[in-house]
């Protein structure tokens, strides 16, 4: 594992968290700092390659701070993200069809130095990325998606992705290191996930036996998501896990038992604007500051829940108004008080902001862009 480094402070010194507008983004930089150790030192543990999914923060500095504490190297699935984080890493895996001339193209003209992988499940998709990394003369490793219960993307058959890896092995400019595949449908909580990663490992034996006899035994067997986090080890085989969430965690994530409450380190800064509605406040923050997420995959009513007070939860959303429920807490808010809430999917609600702030105790001490949130400039 690479020396520690904290995440840099960009701003010139401390200020207090009132001067800050809402509604805003904040990170506690100590939380989440624990969640990155937590997951660096399980990767460790069970020597398990760690290429965490930078779509929850799509921060640089967010994954700098990844690969200083035990990741490998950096997964993404636009384009634009690739580009971006290209300028802190040179180990790139493009987790999602790599389809259309223009898209491949950008996937093919990251930085020469950039050692590329994509997943993908088509023989189009080969042929395509195949004539990108031609064009570019540049090589481009690949890695066979298989559908292993999330019925997404991903081959079905064996014999069809067997049939893909060889054409790949086939084609210049590609090179054949493996296969992927994302969990995602196990989204139950973790002691409730015995059955489906049973399947999951049955699925995932026969496929490498398949892979085995026909003489391309995967050098990488990349899966793995932050429901199924702590327990990627179970899985026979797997050798790189890409958990995107947890490096903030989120009310679903501690829902389900793949983190406590306690280790969210993400919420959402919002003013209390109103409390004429008896049994009610509302807040400075709406659906273009939550999203409209619900909680998957356990019990929890509404679109978030207020850090200091669990109890409070986003019932109602309008666009820039969230109205928070006070039956079942004794907490009466006043206007212009300020409330933090943990939100349901983290990764939505920080692609809805500009710009996070990192915080230390009470104090804000940084502040980053959320530089490849949208699509980026394109080419052409
Ligand atoms: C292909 C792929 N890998 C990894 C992840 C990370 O999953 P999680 O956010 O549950 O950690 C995702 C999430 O959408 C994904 O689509």
């Amino acid at each position: 594992m690479r020396a520690l480094q904290p995440v840099r402070p960009v701003i010139d010194r401390p200020r207090s968290l009132d001067t800050i507008e809402t509604p805003a983004v904040i990170v506690d930089l100590d939380r989440m700092e624990r969640n990155l150790d937590a997951a660096g030192r399980y990767a460790a543990a069970h020597n398990l390659a760690l290429r965490p999914h930078v779509k929850t923060h799509k921060a640089p500095v967010v994954a700098e701070a990844q690969l200083a504490r035990g990741a490998r190297g950096l997964t993404c699935a636009t384009p634009f993200e690739a580009e971006v984080m290209s300028a802190v890493c040179d180990d790139i895996l493009v987790a999602y069809p790599p389809i259309g001339a223009p898209r491949a193209r950008r996937v093919a003209s990251l930085p020469p130095r950039v050692r590329v992988t994509v997943a993908l499940d088509s023989v189009h998709a080969v042929d395509e990325i195949a004539a990108a990394a031609r064009a570019a003369r540049r090589t481009v490793h690949v890695y066979v998606e298989l559908d292993l219960g999330m019925h997404r993307v991903g081959v079905p058959g064996l014999a069809d992705a067997v049939a893909l890896a060889a054409r790949v092995q086939a084609a210049q400019g590609l090179e054949f290191d493996g296969i992927a595949f994302y969990p995602g449908h196990v989204r139950e909580p973790v002691m409730e996930q015995d059955s489906k990663l049973r399947v999951l490992g049955d699925a995932l034996e026969h496929a490498l036996a398949r892979f085995d006899a026909a003489g391309m035994t995967p050098r990488v067997v990349s899966g793995g998501s932050t429901p199924t986090l702590w327990r990627t080890h179970e899985l026979p085989g797997v050798t790189e896990f890409r958990p995107g969430t947890y490096v903030y965690n989120d009310r679903t994530t501690a829902a389900i038992g793949a983190c406590t409450l306690d280790d969210c380190a993400l919420t959402v800064l919002a003013t209390v604007v109103s409390t004429a509605v008896p049994g009610q406040a509302v807040i400075d923050a709406g659906t273009k500051s939550l999203g409209r997420e619900p909680v998957r995959g356990a019990d929890g009513e509404g679109f978030g829940q207020l850090l200091e007070h669990p109890d409070v939860v986003v019932t109602r959303l309008s666009e820039e108004h969230g109205v928070l429920d006070l039956a079942r807490s004794s907490w009466r808010p006043v206007v212009g008080e300020r409330v933090r809430i943990v939100p349901n999917h983290v990764c939505i609600v920080v692609h809805l902001y500009d710009l996070v702030f990192g915080t230390r105790g009470d104090a804000v001490v940084s502040c980053w862009p959320v530089a490849a949130r949208g699509r980026g400039p394109r080419a052409d």
